[in-house]
């Protein structure tokens, strides 16, 4: 198989990504800022079926630590030809009260994170001539804006995202490095409990928000994941895919 880096991989939606490359039999470097978490998924994800799975403690805000976290992986496992950029942090903050901290903390893992995440790894592919396939994780907020607001920074973290698949689809296309997009819709993580407050009823909102009527399960995100870096979806680049229960074409949500 061919090898995988994900990032936040410890928890939610990068695990479940991490496990489903495991049972198909991909080498895997995982990321997260949570090294203890990420060495219980790297463990799981061997006794699933990775011939290895290297457990690398990185935050992916830092360019230093990215690129340490590459180096590694090649050393150990070869040139990751599949990239999940997923590692991402919400706050639930109006405008008016959001500091710059809270904005720069945000815009600094998941906007910044996710380009040092793909520009890494272009690298090392088109150092070796390399076809390879990326997916970014953004989300239904780079779409439509949330009737419960309290999101800006992190919105525009997703904007942002979504734009960079589009440009680096469109500059690395004639290397054979596709780079798409997956739109998660509320999913059930630990990080919709920052969305939504770990105290709401998030499973009746879900019935009335959500066309499906329930939240996403993290395996049905990673499905999707795995289907963008595989060869069926060989002509498929600049794309978002939305595994949102049909949040965005709702248009208006309260997640
Ligand atoms: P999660 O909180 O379960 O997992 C995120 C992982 O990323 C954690 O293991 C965390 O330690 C890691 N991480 C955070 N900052 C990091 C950093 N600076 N460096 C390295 N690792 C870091 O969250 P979930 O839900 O699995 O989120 C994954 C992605 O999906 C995120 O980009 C999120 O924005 C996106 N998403 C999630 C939705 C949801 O409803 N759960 C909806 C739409 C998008």
């Amino acid at each position: 198989g061919e090898v995988t880096l994900i990032t936040g991989a410890a928890s939610g939606i990068g695990r479940a990504a991490a496990l489903l490359r495991a049972s198909a039999g991909h080498p895997l470097a995982l990321l997260d800022r949570d090294e203890a978490g990420v060495r219980a998924v790297a463990a799981e994800a061997e006794e699933r079926g990775a011939p290895r799975a290297l457990a690398i403690a990185a935050d992916i805000s830092s360019e230093r630590e990215v690129a340490d976290a590459y180096a590694r992986c090649r050393a150990s496992l070869g040139v990751p030809v599949n990239i999940v950029a997923n590692a991402g942090v919400e706050i639930a903050r109006e405008a008016h009260e959001t500091t710059f901290a809270d904005w720069s903390g945000v815009l600094g893992v998941n906007l910044s994170g996710t380009f040092l995440t793909c520009r890494d790894g272009i690298r090392l592919l088109l150092a070796e001539s390399l076809p390879g396939a990326i997916v970014c994780v953004s989300s239904p907020s780079a779409f439509v804006a949330f009737a419960g607001g309290a999101n800006s920074a992190y919105a525009s973290s997703k904007g942002g995202i979504s734009a960079l698949v589009r440009a680096l689809a469109v500059e690395y296309a004639a290397y054979g490095i596709r780079v798409n997009g997956v739109v998660p819709g509320a999913t059930a993580t630990p990080l919709l409990d920052v969305t939504t407050g770990a105290d709401d009823d998030i499973a009746a909102r879900a019935r009335t928000q959500i066309p499906m009527g329930r939240l996403a399960r993290p395996g049905e995100i990673a499905e999707a994941i795995d289907w963008l870096l595989g060869p069926k979806a060989g002509y498929v680049t600049g794309s978002h895919l939305h595994v949102d229960g049909g949040l965005t074409a709702r248009g208006a949500n309260d997640f």
